[in-house]
């Protein structure tokens, strides 16, 4: 961890000292500002004191994790970057106070408290820079060194670890009954035998425990199959392998006389391997491999002969999965509840004659089974744990009671943990703090994609990748990363495929938590399972109980704090409140706050703030303090109005402000605020919708009550705003006429909310424009024509809502229109008494829904060509539709329908 700690570190530097800038006016103050020198400097050395220990670090640390003395050592190098984190957050904290007072300067410098101040920062920097300077001389002092090849060559023996991977979970079972894997065996067996003569890479990929190797291991106990090859060999490619090793246990396996040694050249080792396996039908597993730059040799080791021989790589990493060719790809997902079950019973029943649960022990059975959330190890280490013990209910109760505490602890399910921790020591650097801040979320409260990125951000995890590349953009990166390596899954995706919430595997969060937790990292407090808010750790999580703790001093250090108990009281969220000094990241949506708590300007080094869903009414112009806030919540809360300050938040990136659908507004010139990327529900004025124009960098921009009169400008505005992707304009009433003259359609637009009459009752432009076109609502636009024609020519459209949009009578679906329309939407258009599909239109239309079209008594001609359909849903239809519909039994049997 010191090493993502370092990262940070430096990232952190970087920017306070880019803010700290000394610019002429500072130059004015004379004999205080070598102070300020001073500090900068120091500053400078440490950096580039870290620079190195990091690169140093990264090389010692694959091979020395169990080094004692590497081990301490990291420990102080650790505690030291902890502490100059603390003063480079304290340094910023200052900045920001200074910036704060007018003619900051003057006031800040004559003020001899302010100068100890400055002067106690200056010279902790100077002690900080002379510890550095001795871990050196230490690591010297004990040999722990790096070689020239970049291996260490530690002197103490040290005794190399042997990762362990799900293998270890091969021998608790020595039978051949896969509970749930009869499918991916099945189809494991036929990737083996089938015709081809060519050597085939056949990939198993899953999350770590969701029996990625008891599969492969399966073959390995069928001799039928294992037969059919001449020979055969099993490794266990786990992360720091050295390849002479494995190479040797390769050649040994497959060849018993072989007289391969580790300490061949494995250059020498690849060519026996090749000329022995030339000529044979040869079966290779290779375990648990992490990256695919490794098969480069195996590729050279394993020669393509034309025997039908096989190479079988289980693997959490996609990107290595993707080494299989063609079908040979097998991707296991997590047990269904009935084979979780079976699983269960047959492991922690086995010692009972009928291997069934005792009626007695359902209850607590259950429980402790939906804690494993059907990962297939996990089920296995608990289930046989748990035979080991007494059948008897408090017995039971009892160890559900400790499962958090036994998942982490407890040596018999280690190495439960163990694969876990394999996942997250395999972590790049910048990715190890993202995936453990994660962990902050609570069980019920999924993750959502754009609330992790920004956090991220907020917290400095995100690399900066220059001007090019936002800080969002490299963040989805990272996430995209996590979710490949199975470290966390996607369980939510919008109507495109776009993730939006992601879940951690409960047994992956309780480690995580753990790791975090001896780290330093954070403390997620769930009552009663925490019950000191423990004094040292970065970031606070409160889920439960809340209330029962006492925020202390040690608060002072808390760079984030979640709180997801809607249950504490305002006094206790204003004590903590005002317990922060450098927090980073606040989150208190949900809670019961009805104004916003003062001490929250004082947090200078805020970055992300969210009040959303709180009673809140009234932002104070104070808020104008937090010149370094980033995001900005405050969806549905009772705010209708923020001061004209806000817009000297010109660090903001991310402002949402609504009062549901009427908007919050925001006097002043928005115009400043540069950096805004997301603008959602903003109140319409004469001024807002000129001032927009300077936003360019907006990505999101929701605009509601938009009169007449601001059409023009407005689409002037968002003509300049070439990255748009989400547009959202709404007239302040159903009858407010929209003149779409100077309107263009931005060019990545995805998604698209048009709220009011169109000039005319005629629609926009569409004709090659509106490439990227994904989603499309079109509400109260009073179109006199077919507007389908038009609409057709959105080649990416899959979501299309019309609302009171078309007062026509018949609506015509042509063949080859919307080829990747998934949901339609016909809501009250009150004339439409024909609807027609044509063979050949919207072939990808699962769900249809039809509501309130009073007009259309009969069932739509050709609902029979939508071949993909799966809902129908009919909301307040006329009589005659519904029974047509209700009365079509071929078409029932295929879809889904729903009447209302
Ligand atoms: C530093 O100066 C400011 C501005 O005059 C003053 O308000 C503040 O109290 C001083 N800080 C300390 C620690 O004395
Ligand atoms: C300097 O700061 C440290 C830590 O904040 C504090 O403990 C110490 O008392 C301060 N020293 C002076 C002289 O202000
Ligand atoms: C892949 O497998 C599927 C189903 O098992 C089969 O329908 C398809 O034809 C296969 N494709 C190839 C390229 O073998
Ligand atoms: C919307 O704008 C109109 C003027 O165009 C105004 O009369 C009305 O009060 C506004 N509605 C809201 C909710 O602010």
């Amino acid at each position: 961890m010191a090493e993502a700690l370092i990262l940070v570190l430096l990232s952190k530097i970087a920017t306070t000292m880019g803010k700290a800038a000394l610019d002429g006016t500072k130059l004015q103050l004379g004999k205080e500002i070598t102070l300020l020198f001073q500090v900068e400097n120091s500053l400078k050395e440490i950096e580039s004191e870290f620079e190195i220990m990091q690169a140093y670090i990264s090389q010692v640390c694959l091979q020395s994790r169990n080094n004692q003395i590497f081990i301490s050592w990291l420990k102080l190098v650790r505690k030291i970057a902890f502490e100059v984190e603390d003063i480079i957050d304290e340094y910023a904290f200052l900045l920001g106070k200074m910036d704060d007072t007018e003619s900051f300067l003057k006031k800040a410098f004559h003020h001899s408290k302010n100068i100890t101040t400055w002067r106690n920062i200056s010279s902790q920097l100077q002690l900080v820079k002379i510890r550095l300077q001795h871990m050196t001389v230490m690591k010297e002092r004990y040999g722990i060194k790096i070689s020239a090849n970049g291996k260490n060559t530690v002197i103490n023996n040290i005794n190399r670890q042997i990762y362990p991977s799900d293998s270890s979970y091969l021998n608790i079972d020595g039978d051949d009954a896969i509970v749930g894997q009869e499918g991916y065996a099945q189809k494991l067996i036929n990737c083996l035998n089938d015709n081809d003569v060519n050597r085939a890479i056949i990939s198993i990929l899953g999350m770590g425990g969701s029996g990625k190797t008891t599969l492969a291991s399966s073959i390995w106990r069928r001799h039928d199959i294992l037969n059919n090859f001449k020979c055969h060999a099993w490794v266990s490619v786990s992360q720091n392998y050295q390849i002479e090793n494995i190479l040797s246990k390769i050649m040994n396996q497959l060849d018993s006389k072989s007289t391969g040694h580790a300490t061949d050249d494995h250059n020498v080792m690849v060519g026996k391997i090749r000329s022995y396996l030339m000529d044979k039908k040869y079966l290779i597993v290779l375990d648990n491999m992490w990256d695919k730059d490794s098969w480069l040799l195996f590729d050279r080791a394993f020669p393509n002969n034309v025997f039908g021989s096989r190479v079988i790589i289980t693997t959490q990493i996609e990107g290595t999965a993707l080494l299989a060719q063609g079908n040979n790809s097998i991707r296991i997902g997590f047990l269904s509840p009935d084979d979780s079950w079976k699983l269960f019973c047959k492991k922690a029943f086995s010692k009972l004659t009928e291997a069934a649960c005792p009626a007695c022990l359902k209850t607590q059975a259950d429980r402790i089974l939906a804690k494993c959330q059907n990962l297939p190890l996990a089920i296995e280490a608990i289930g046989s744990l748990l035979s080991c013990r007494g059948m008897d209910e408090q017995e039971w109760a009892s160890f559900y009671d400790q499962l958090n505490w036994q998942v982490t602890s407890n040596p018999e399910l280690s190495w439960v943990s163990d694969v876990i921790h394999l996942s997250l020591n395999d972590l790049p650097n910048h990715l190890r703090n993202c995936f453990l801040y994660c962990g902050l979320f609570p069980e019920d409260s999924p993750i959502r994609r754009k609330w992790i990125i920004r956090m991220w951000i907020a917290e400095g995890f995100v690399e900066d990748r220059g001007t090019d590349t936002t800080p969002e953009e490299v963040a989805e990166e990272y996430l995209k990363e996590l979710t490949q390596r199975s470290l966390i899954e996607v369980i939510e995706r919008n109507v495109f495929g776009r993730a939006r919430r992601f879940e951690l595997h409960n047994m992956v969060k309780e480690i995580i938590r753990t790791t975090s937790r001896k780290q330093l990292f954070a403390l997620t407090c769930e009552h009663p399972d925490v019950t000191s808010l423990g004094d040292a750790a970065r970031r606070v999580s409160v889920h439960t109980g809340g209330q029962d703790f006492q925020p202390g001093a040690a608060w002072q250090q808390l760079r984030s704090f979640l709180l997801f108990d809607r249950c504490v009281t305002v006094p206790w969220i204003c004590t903590a409140v005002s317990s922060f000094r450098l927090l980073r990241v606040l989150c208190l949506r949900y809670s019961l706050l009805q104004e916003f708590p003062n001490a929250i300007v004082g947090l200078f080094n805020l970055y992300y703030l969210d009040l959303s869903r709180t009673k809140v009414k009234r932002i104070p112009k104070s808020v104008a303090r937090l010149k370094n806030l980033q995001t900005l919540h405050l969806r549905d809360t009772s705010v209708n109005k923020l001061p004209c300050e806000i817009t000297q938040l010109t660090s903001l990136r991310h402002l949402f402000v609504s009062k549901g659908l009427y908007g919050t507004s925001i006097p002043g010139n928005i115009g400043v605020l540069k950096c805004l990327q997301t603008l959602r529900e903003v109140k319409a004025s004469k001024d807002l919708v000129e001032n927009l124009g300077h936003l360019t960098q907006l990505r999101t921009l929701s605009i509601t009550n938009v009169s007449t009169g601001h059409a023009k400008d407005l689409w002037t505005s968002i003509r300049k705003m070439a990255k748009l992707t989400r547009l959202a304009v709404s007239t302040h009433g159903m009858n407010e006429v929209l003149s779409l003259e100077k309107f263009r359609a931005p060019r990545y637009l995805q998604k698209f909310y048009l709220y009011g009459r169109l000039a005319e009752g005629v629609i926009f432009p569409v004709s090659g424009h509106f490439q990227n076109l994904k989603i499309l609502s079109m509400r109260w636009s009073g179109l006199t024509q077919d507007p389908l024609g038009s609409l057709s020519q959105m080649p990416s459209l899959v979501y299309l809502e019309l609302c009171e949009a078309y007062d026509g009578e018949a609506l015509v679906f042509q063949d080859g229109w919307f080829p990747k329309l998934r949901q339609l939407y016909l809501i009250r258009l009150q004339n439409l008494n024909s609807l027609e599909i044509s063979d050949g239109a919207m072939t990808n239309l699962a769900y249809l829904e039809l509501r309130a079209l009073k007009n259309l008594k009969a069932v739509p001609k050709g609902l029979e060509f939508l071949q993909l359909l799966k809902h129908l849903r009919a909301e307040k239809m006329p009589g005659g539709f519904t029974d047509g519909i209700t009365g079509d039994q071929a078409f029932l049997e295929r879809v889904e329908v729903e009447c209302w």
